[in-house]
C-alpha cells in the first residue's frame, strides 16, 4: 500500500526521488519522506505528514549539496496514524541505518520487545521500525559499528546484516536500506511485496513499480520473493536470503513515461476514461480472428485438454476487478460454463470447493492485491489451475499463476479504476468465446458475430464518450445529493454496482448498487423525493422488467436518470436520458459503464474532491 524508491547515480538524487514518489503516490499519500547519504557520510533526512508537494518544498528550503545514494517513501498508513513521526524513512538508534518499507512485518511486536530489551529505543508506532533496529542489531553482532575503514570494507558487513535481518522478518515487505557508512550502495529486499530494479547507465533504481523510474530507464528486473539486491551505481547483484547468488535477465518495459502523465486532462481519471477505446483495442488486439470466429491462444496458452475438461470456472478478485468478474460470470454461463465469483477476501472457506476440474481466474489490475494473491494460493492448494487476468507485467500474480492473459491497458494512475475495468471485461469475452469454440458450445456463425461485434466496441465507446458534456450537466445538477441509487438487471447488474462504487470512492457520498428486481424487497423504502436513481435500461431481454422497476422508483418520488440506447429510450419514461450506442445485449456493459464513470467523475468534480487521490484509499492494496 506504500510506494518505495531508491536511487544511486550521478544525478541530483532528491529530484529523482521526489519525481519518483509523485508517480508512486497512487499507492498511498498520507505522509512521505526521503533519506540520502551526503559525501561526508552524514544522513540527510526529510519527512512530512502530507503529500509529496509538501516534501518537495521542505527539501527546497534546505537542499542537500550533493548526494550518492538515497531512498524515499510515500505512505498509506497501516500501523500508526499518518504523522511525521510515523512517516518513512525510519532510522536506527545511531541515526545511520535507514529503511523504507512497503508491507506488514507480522512479527514486529515480538521483535520490538526483544530489541527494546537489548537497549533499542523506538520512536514511531510503525511495524517498520523493528526492521531498522534489527539491521542495527545485526551490524552490532557482526562487530562492525566501531570498526574503522572506508565504506567499501564495511559493505560485506552491511550486506550480511540486512540479509540476516530479512531472513528473520515475517510477513510481507519490500524494503530499501542505506547505511551512512556505506555510501556507495543500497540494499533492497523483497518478500511478498512488489519490488523492481531499474537498470540505467551509471545509475540504478529500486522501486515498488516501474512507473517510478520509466523516465530514466525501461530496463527492469522483477525481483523474486526471498531475494536481496545489492544496488550500486554501475552494478546490481542478486542474492537469496540464504546468501546464494541469484540470476535475473532484465526485461524491457514497453510503457513509456508519458503514458503515465495527464496529457492535458484535468485528472488521470478523466484521461483514463477517454483512453478506454484504446484499452479495449489493446486487450483484443491479435486475439480475435473474426472471420474464423475463433480466439487466438497466443499468450494465454491454456492447454486445450484443460479448456475442454473443466466443469466450471471460479473467479476471484477485489473491488472493481470483482465487478468485472461478475460480468464474466454472465458471459461464461451464457456459453454453458458454470461460474462462481467471490471476493478474494472472502474466498478462504470456499477454496475447498474448487479442484482440478475448476479453472480459477484471478482478476487484478495491479497483480499485487494481497487478498487476491492469498486466494490464488488457496485455490492452487486445492488443486485448481490459475489463470491471471492482469494489466501488470511481472507482477506477483503473474508469477503465482499457471497462465496469464494481459489486458495491455497501459498504466492506470487514478485510484478509481476505469480503463483497467473495461480491459478486464474485454478479456472475459475473449476467454469465454474461446472456451465456447473449443468446447463446441457455440455455433461458428454466432462466434463470428460476437467477435465482429466486439471489434466494433472501441468505436462505440468513442461515441458514448461524446455524451460527456450532457452527463456533466446532469451530474452537476444532482451533485448535492447525499444518496444515489444505481439499478439494473442481468449482465448490467454488476455495472450498477460499479457505478455506485465509483461515486463512493471519489465523492464520499452514500451510493448503492442494486439488482432492480430486488428493490421491492427492501431498498425501495429508502427512496425519497428527488433522490437520484440511475437505471441501466438499454435494449435487452429484461428491458420490460427494468421499465417496471423504474416506474416503481418514480412512484416513490425518485428522479430517474436512465442509461438507454436509441431503441430502448422509446420504452422508458425517465426525467433524464443518457444515450449510449446499441450493441449486443451481452456486450452492453462495455458501453453502459462509460456514462456511469463520467457521472461519478463530474459529481466528484462539482464537490471539489481530490479525484485521483481519494481520501483513505490506495490504488494497490498490498495488505490483507
Ligand atoms: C483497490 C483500488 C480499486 C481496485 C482494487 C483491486 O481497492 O482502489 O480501484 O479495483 O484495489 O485492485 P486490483 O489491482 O487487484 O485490480
Amino acid at each position: 500500500m506504500c510506494g518505495i524508491i531508491g536511487y544511486i547515480g550521478g544525478k541530483k538524487s532528491t529530484d529523482i526521488l521526489v519525481d519518483g514518489l509523485r508517480r508512486l503516490e497512487y499507492r498511498g499519500y498520507d505522509s512521505c519522506g526521503v533519506a540520502l547519504i551526503d559525501p561526508g557520510q552524514a544522513l540527510y533526512l526529510k519527512r512530512v505528514s502530507g503529500r509529496v508537494d509538501a516534501l518537495d518544498k521542505l527539501i527546497a528550503s534546505d537542499p542537500i549539496k550533493k548526494s550518492a545514494a538515497g531512498i524515499g517513501h510515500t505512505r498509506w498508513a497501516t500501523h500508526g496514524v499518518p504523522s511525521e513521526d510515523n512517516a518513512h524513512p525510519h532510522t536506527d538508534c545511531s541515526g545511520q541505518v535507514v529503511v523504507v518499507h512497503n508491507g506488514i512485518i507480522e512479527n514486529y511486536l515480538e521483535l520490538k520487545e526483544k530489541l527494546e530489551k537489548a537497549g533499542h529505543r523506538f520512536k514511531s508506532e510503525t511495524d517498520t521500525e523493528a526492521a531498522v533496529h534489527l539491521v542495527e542489531e545485526k551490524i552490532k553482532a557482526l562487530n562492525a559499528t566501531g570498526r574503522s575503514g572506508d565504506g567499501d570494507q564495511l559493505e560485506p558487513v552491511f550486506f550480511e546484516a540486512v540479509r540476516r535481518a530479512a531472513a528473520e522478518l515475517k510477513g510481507s515487505f519490500a524494503m530499501a536500506v542505506i547505511w551512512a557508512k556505506c555510501p556507495n550502495m543500497i540494499l533492497a529486499a523483497r518478500q511478498h511485496s512488489p519490488l523492481v530494479i531499474g537498470l540505467g547507465n551509471g545509475e540504478n533504481f529500486v522501486a515498488s513499480d516501474v512507473s517510478a523510474f520509466l523516465k530514466h530507464t525501461k530496463r527492469t528486473v522483477f525481483m523474486n520473493d526471498g531475494e536481496l539486491a545489492v544496488v550500486k551505481k554501475d552494478s546490481v547483484g542478486y542474492f537469496t536470503f540464504q546468501g546464494k547468488k541469484a540470476e535475473h535477465d532484465p526485461v524491457t518495459i514497453q510503457w513509456d513515461s508519458t503514458m503515465a502523465e495527464k496529457g492535458g486532462y484535468k485528472h488521470f481519471m478523466l484521461k483514463e476514461i477517454h483512453e478506454q477505446p484504446g484499452s479495449v483495442e489493446n486487450t483484443l488486439r491479435g486475439r480475435l480472428l473474426p472471420l474464423k470466429g475463433d480466439v487466438l491462444q497466443r499468450e494465454i496458452n491454456l492447454p486445450s485438454e484443460l479448456i475442454k475438461s473443466v466443469k466450471g470456472v471460479q473467479i476471484i478478485a477485489c473491488g472493481t476487478a470483482y465487478h468485472a468478474g461478475l460480468v464474466g460470470r454472465y458471459v461464461f454461463e451464457n456459453f454453458g460454463l458454470q461460474t462462481s465469483v467471490d471476493f478474494a477476501s472472502e474466498f478462504s472457506d470456499r477454496a475447498r470447493m474448487v479442484g482440478a476440474d475448476v479453472l480459477t481466474i484471478a482478476v487484478s489490475q495491479s497483480g499485487e492485491t494481497a487478498d487476491t494473491i492469498y486466494a490464488v494460493r488457496e485455490a492452487k492448494a486445492s488443486g485448481s489451475k490459475i489463470l491471471a487476468i492482469t494489466n501488470t507485467l511481472g507482477s506477483t500474480l503473474t508469477r503465482e499463476a499457471d497462465f496469464v492473459l494481459y489486458t495491455h491497458c497501459g498504466p492506470e494512475i487514478g485510484v478509481a479504476s476505469t480503463k483497467a475495468f473495461i480491459g478486464q471485461i474485454a478479456a472475459m469475452y475473449v476467454l469465454a468465446i474461446h472456451f465456447a469454440v473449443m468446447r463446441g458450445t457455440i455455433f461458428d456463425a454466432d462466434a463470428r458475430t460476437y467477435a465482429n461485434e466486439l471489434l466494433k466496441i472501441p468505436r462505440l465507446i468513442e461515441d458514448a464518450l461524446e455524451g460527456e458534456k450532457a452527463i456533466a450537466r446532469v451530474a452537476d445538477r444532482v451533485s448535492g445529493s447525499e444518496h444515489f441509487l444505481f439499478i439494473a438487471r442481468h449482465i448490467n447488474f454488476p455495472i450498477a454496482l460499479e457505478g455506485a462504487l465509483k461515486i463512493k470512492e471519489i465523492s464520499y457520498v452514500h451510493a448503492e448498487g442494486y439488482a432492480a428486481g430486488e428493490m421491492k424487497h427492501g431498498p425501495i423504502a429508502i427512496i425519497y423525493k428527488n433522490m437520484p436513481v440511475l437505471a441501466v435500461a438499454t435494449t435487452s431481454s429484461v428491458l420490460d422488467l427494468v421499465a417496471g422497476n423504474i416506474e416503481e422508483a418514480k412512484a416513490r418520488g425518485a428522479e430517474v436518470i436512465a442509461i438507454v440506447d436509441e431503441d430502448s429510450r422509446k420504452r422508458i419514461k425517465a426525467s433524464q436520458y443518457i444515450v449510449v450506442p446499441k450493441t449486443l445485449e451481452i456486450l452492453s456493459p462495455l458501453l453502459t459503464v462509460v456514462p456511469l464513470q463520467l457521472f461519478a467523475y463530474f459529481v466528484a468534480l462539482a464537490k471539489k474532491c481530490d479525484i485521483d487521490k481519494p481520501r483513505n484509499l490506495a490504488k494497490s492494496v498490498t495488505v490483507r
